[in-house]
């Protein structure tokens, strides 16, 4: 981030490779869901804000040829890099189209690429960063045809990956840096243009959007200590990435950050890569809605 740049905005071209990393990581939650969110009629599904392209190549290859895919995204270095990550995959895949778009704008450019109704439209960690998140959702509804379906990522609870009392500096660190981000979400949140709080729920939002039959499905991701090398570190990058995006903002208190910058330093015995304690657990939540009528 450049020093003088606002700490609560966030700028996506800076994230590529964290959300490629996330996406490949994540694969085989997204082809799990991919398989369970398709039915076999569908030809058309989009993936709104799709970051590394973990869906959208999960949706290509559930839905194969002759379906369509388009992958949606504001950041065009994102889509630079889900077609990299396209051109190593296996045939017979969909069709992607990749449609550059700002959601704050609305969907024009994603109805005009897909030139008819949509069967699925998926958007995960992404419409929390438009300014309208009930206008967001009108839009994303608005591409669905009869029996379409609209699926929000969103919510959970927040992962846990370091053990409660990691030797040093005071207990609790993670927690507290989850707090210091919960912090930095309300300020991002009023700071995106139009910005509009939504004072209820995200399956109350599909309700309102003209959803029917909408539910909650969570899953639990959990993978016991040990983690293997690689894991480790991409851990412990992913911490650097949160720690120095809260740095300049004064939310995580200066003992917490000495801590934090013992923990991150490979050369320093107390770094959180070298540790055998690490884990991972996680509940992500998936909001769904039809389209009737
Ligand atoms: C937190 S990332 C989530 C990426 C991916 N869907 C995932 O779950 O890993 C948010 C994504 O939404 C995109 N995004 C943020 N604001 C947007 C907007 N106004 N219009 C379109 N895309 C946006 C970002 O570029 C980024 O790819």
């Amino acid at each position: 981030m450049a020093p003088d740049a606002d700490p609560y905005v966030v700028d996506w071209s800076e994230r590529t490779t964290g959300l490629v990393e996330l996406a490949q990581d994540e694969q085989q939650w997204y082809e799990r869901l991919a398989a369970a969110l398709l039915r076999p009629a569908d030809r058309v599904a989009a993936d709104i804000g799709c970051g590394g392209g973990g869906m959208t190549l999960a949706l290509a290859a559930a839905l194969g040829e002759p379906g369509r895919v388009l992958a949606v995204d504001a950041a065009p270095e994102l889509l630079a890099a889900v077609r990299d990550r396209l051109a190593g995959q296996p045939d017979p895949l969909a069709r992607v189209d990749l449609v550059e778009a700002d959601l704050d704008a609305g969907v024009g450019p994603v109805r005009s690429a897909a030139a008819g109704p949509v069967d699925l439209v998926w958007a995960s960690a992404s419409v929390h960063h438009v300014g309208d998140q009930q206008g967001a959702v009108d839009a994303l509804v608005s591409l669905l045809g009869p029996g379409g379906r609209l699926a929000l990522a969103e919510g959970g609870l927040p992962a846990r990956y370091l053990p409660w009392d990691l030797g040093i500096g005071e207990p609790g660190l993670e927690a507290r840096l989850d707090a210091a981000n919960e912090r930095w979400f309300i300020r991002m949140r009023a700071e995106l243009p139009g910005a509009a709080r939504m004072p209820y729920g995200w399956t109350e939002a599909l309700r309102r959007a003209g959803l029917a039959g909408v539910t909650t499905r969570t899953t639990l991701r959990e993978r016991p200590a040990p983690l293997g090398e690689a894991d480790r570190r991409r851990l412990a990058d992913r911490f650097a990435r949160w720690v120095d995006r809260l740095r300049p903002t004064g939310l995580v208190d200066q003992d917490d950050l000495a801590t934090w910058d013992r923990l991150l330093d490979p050369d320093d015995p107390a770094w959180l890569g070298g540790r055998t304690d690490l884990f991972q657990l996680a509940a992500r939540s998936v909001h769904i809605g039809e389209r009737r009528g």
